[in-house]
């Protein structure tokens, strides 16, 4: 195998042969394809996409690069979430412990922050001590024990993916059509589920912001998933404003808790039970999704998925005292409030500036080897459609230090638009 050549041969738009993908993959994986030849390959990838062979090649590969999970000891359905990947998009801190209050096993394998996009793993570790670098044992055993748990990527699961997602988020080669498909799918089929719920993210803070782009991406999941046997379900939700009112890691975890306890911003909530209810639906628990969004309602409301949150960050090593004392969460050290200097109504928050503005305050990464800040970000987000008099908050930004905090502002100011196309609905129609 010669890595030059079947750059070039992808960068020329040629058709790779399913074994050619094994091979650069699997050299990779070996030390013999180096991180700026895969980099390479990546952007190709790309610029040119992949043809059906070659996807379901890299689908493979992926899976396979680790162990895949066969959890049928634990009994019961088995049945996970996972999202194209937002601003905002804490759902997976809700859903998770949700759905496994009601008797589903939910074995999540979750992702870091991408681009400019947050990541379930970075904002769990935001709880003070919350280990998401499990083995698989333990794994198992937590899942056996509490029905849910948390992981990411490890040198036992899926390890290429993680490598890929990590190179991806730095390299601007997040935005493709089978990079995402591989990604998510070698993750989710590698879990051993019984059912498989997929969130796909319509809008400018979407990797494919074009519906028709993400309708085309939700078809081409289902597809992988029902090949590998596994009921695949996916849902388009609106990624045309940030999700909730909070972009930063920390800052989601406190509004994931807001949730949790029957509070928080609708927005957040209903794309919480919408997904849920499929899950349920999945798991032979509700006949219809109208059936499942009353259960996972009554799930919140009575409080018990915050007691099972509890139990998994207890179970994860995690302070469990953030669940009721959310100030235990790193906080920033300055706290700006943004306001408007003159009446306007938000048409919305252009979430894209948003997430790359939590990436600039050190709430993502921009190289490889950058430390998130769990405390920066955004909160107090102002919806869309709010008429803001002059002097109303738009936002508060949470930084390390002033100059931070300025730059934050002046990036929060200029993610406003006050008109622009109609705005997706929440859940759009299938
Ligand atoms: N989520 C993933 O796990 N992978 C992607 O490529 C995008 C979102």
């Amino acid at each position: 195998m010669n890595p030059v050549r079947l750059i070039e041969a992808k960068r020329d738009g040629e058709t790779l042969a399913p074994d050619e993908i094994s091979a650069f993959f699997a050299g990779y994986l070996e030390g013999v394809v180096e991180e700026y030849q895969m980099a390479a390959f990546l952007m190709a990838v790309v610029l040119q996409g992949l043809g059906p062979d070659e996807l379901q090649a890299l689908v493979r590969s992926m899976l396979h690069s680790g162990a895949v999970l066969n959890l049928a000891e634990l009994g019961g359905p088995r049945v996970d979430k996972h999202s194209t990947g937002g601003v905002g998009d804490k759902v997976s801190l809700v859903l998770a412990p949700l759905v496994a209050e009601a008797g589903v096993h939910v074995p999540m394998m979750s992702g870091r922050g991408l681009g400019h996009t947050g990541g379930t793993l970075d904002k769990l570790e935001a709880i003070p001590g919350f280990r998401t670098d499990l083995s698989l044992k333990r794994f198992r055993e937590l899942l056996g024990a509490h029905r849910v748990a948390m992981i990411g990527q490890t040198d036992e699961i899926a390890p290429l993916d993680r490598r890929l997602y990590a190179l991806r988020s730095v390299t601007g080669t997040v935005a493709s059509l089978p990079l995402i498909s591989a990604s998510i799918m070698s993750k989710k089929l590698a879990e051993g589920l019984t059912g498989l719920v997929l969130d796909v993210k319509v809008g400018s803070g979407a990797f494919l912001s074009d519906e028709t782009d993400a309708r085309t991406l939700a078809r081409t999941m289902v597809e992988i998933g029902e090949g590998y046997g596994v009921p695949t379900r996916a849902r388009l939700t609106a990624m045309d404003r940030p999700l909730g009112r909070t972009a930063g890691n920390a800052l989601e975890v406190r509004e994931a808790l807001e949730c949790l306890r029957g509070e928080g911003p609708d927005d957040l909530r209903r794309v919480t039970v919408t997904l849920a209810a499929e899950m349920f639906v999945l798991a032979d628990l509700d006949a219809t999704p109208e059936a499942g969004v009353a259960r996972a309602e009554a799930l919140l409301d009575s409080g018990v998925a915050l007691e099972r949150f509890r139990t998994m960050v207890r179970a994860q090593g995690g302070a469990p005292e953030v669940v009721d004392d959310p100030g235990r969460l790193p906080r920033a050290p300055v706290v700006r409030e943004v306001r408007v200097d003159r009446g306007l109504t938000l048409h919305r928050l252009e979430p894209r500036a948003v997430g790359e503005a939590v990436v600039e305050l050190g709430g993502g990464r921009l190289r490889l080897s950058d430390a998130v800040d769990p405390a920066v970000g955004f909160d107090e987000l102002a919806p869309p459609g709010t008429r803001l008099a002059s002097g109303d908050l738009l936002g508060r930004v949470h930084a390390r230090n002033e100059a931070d905090a300025r730059r934050g502002e002046g990036a929060l100011r200029d993610a406003v638009e006050e008109e622009g196309e109609a705005l997706h609905p929440l859940i759009l129609p299938d």
